[in-house]
């Protein structure tokens, strides 16, 4: 018997960041926004723990328990005194790069579906603590949709969309570390302002207005993960110029994020910022998308 989860990327389109906090992370307005970008986790009964991975990006996940998909059936199975015995393949689709939340999501994924698999019956509100215990990005990939994220992230309010976005996302070579660019955001930012949420972006948010969302995407980030990788900004002057309304580092990079109007837009920005040489590949999506879900068999 297996079960499989479907579980999107997201894309942050506010990161309102505060000043570090003395527990070393920062206090968040996060406005997080799922994408019709999946992985798809499977969970089968097996001997011992083991985690495998397909998809072109599959080389560059880690297979240990530093994985976050084996980390949330560890924590699963540590809460239900039973062993965490099962095999979790990750189906990922979703680009390994940073800043789409990739890892998170196969957190999320592994656990809906060890739950499932072992017949646990977590309630909600426990699933969302073990996530949140993953990692700060992890409950949303549970919850998907759009929601504000404050504290670390963690903690989410569900918001109202009104409407389809259309997105493409230009995926860099190579990673870079969410610690180090909070740290260079430390180094840029001496005091920053208590991070809150803008009333414009939700609004644009809840009536579906790409134009006025496109003015309202900001990410507090950006300046550390471009002082960090100055190369984004020839990414996101690209896709600019090659239409898109705006251009965004997604969370903490080095994946950009670009707004346009709709598919056929979509299409044309993709090729253009790949034919600029800029990045390594460019792929399109749609928001809203539904949070972690089990498949039908
Ligand atoms: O929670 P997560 O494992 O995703 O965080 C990775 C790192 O990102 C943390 O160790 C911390 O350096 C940084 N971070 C932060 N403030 C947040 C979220 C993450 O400083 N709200």
């Amino acid at each position: 018997m297996s079960v499989t989860v479907r579980v999107p990327a997201k894309v942050n389109v506010q990161l309102a960041v505060g000043p570090a906090r003395p527990d070393g992370f920062h206090d968040l307005a996060n406005v997080f926004l799922a994408v019709s970008l999946y992985d798809r986790v499977t969970a089968t009964r097996a001997e011992s723990l083991r985690v495998t991975c397909e998809g072109p990006d599959a080389d560059q996940v880690p297979l240990d328990r530093t994985n976050l998909a084996a980390r949330a059936a560890e924590l699963l199975a540590a809460r239900y005194g039973i062993a965490p015995d099962v095999h979790l393949h990750i189906a990922k689709d979703i680009p390994v790069a940073g800043g789409m939340a990739g890892g998170s999501a196969d957190g999320a994924g592994a656990l809906l579906a060890c739950d499932a698999l072992w017949g646990t019956g977590a309630s909600r509100a426990e699933l969302l603590d073990i996530c949140a215990e993953l990692g700060s990005d992890v409950p949303f990939s549970l919850v998907g949709g759009a929601a504000l994220g404050t504290g670390r992230g963690e903690h989410l309010t569900e918001l109202p969309l009104g409407g389809t976005f259309h997105w493409v996302f230009a995926v860099a070579d190579g990673g870079l570390s969410t610690p180090a660019v909070y740290a260079e955001f430390d180094r840029l930012t001496p005091a920053a302002p208590a991070p809150a949420a803008s009333p414009g972006l939700l609004d644009a948010l809840r009536t579906g207005d790409t134009a006025a969302l496109a003015g309202a995407l900001a990410n507090d980030l950006q300046p550390a993960a471009l002082s960090l990788r100055p190369s984004l900004a020839d990414t996101l002057a690209a896709g600019t110029a090659a239409g898109a309304l705006a251009g965004i580092v997604s969370g903490s990079g080095p994946t950009t994020a670009f707004l346009v109007k709709d598919a056929e837009a979509a299409r044309s920005v993709a090729a253009a910022l790949v034919a600029s040489g800029t990045c390594r590949t460019a792929r399109t999506a749609t928001s809203p998308a539904p949070g972690a879900r089990i498949v039908p068999a």
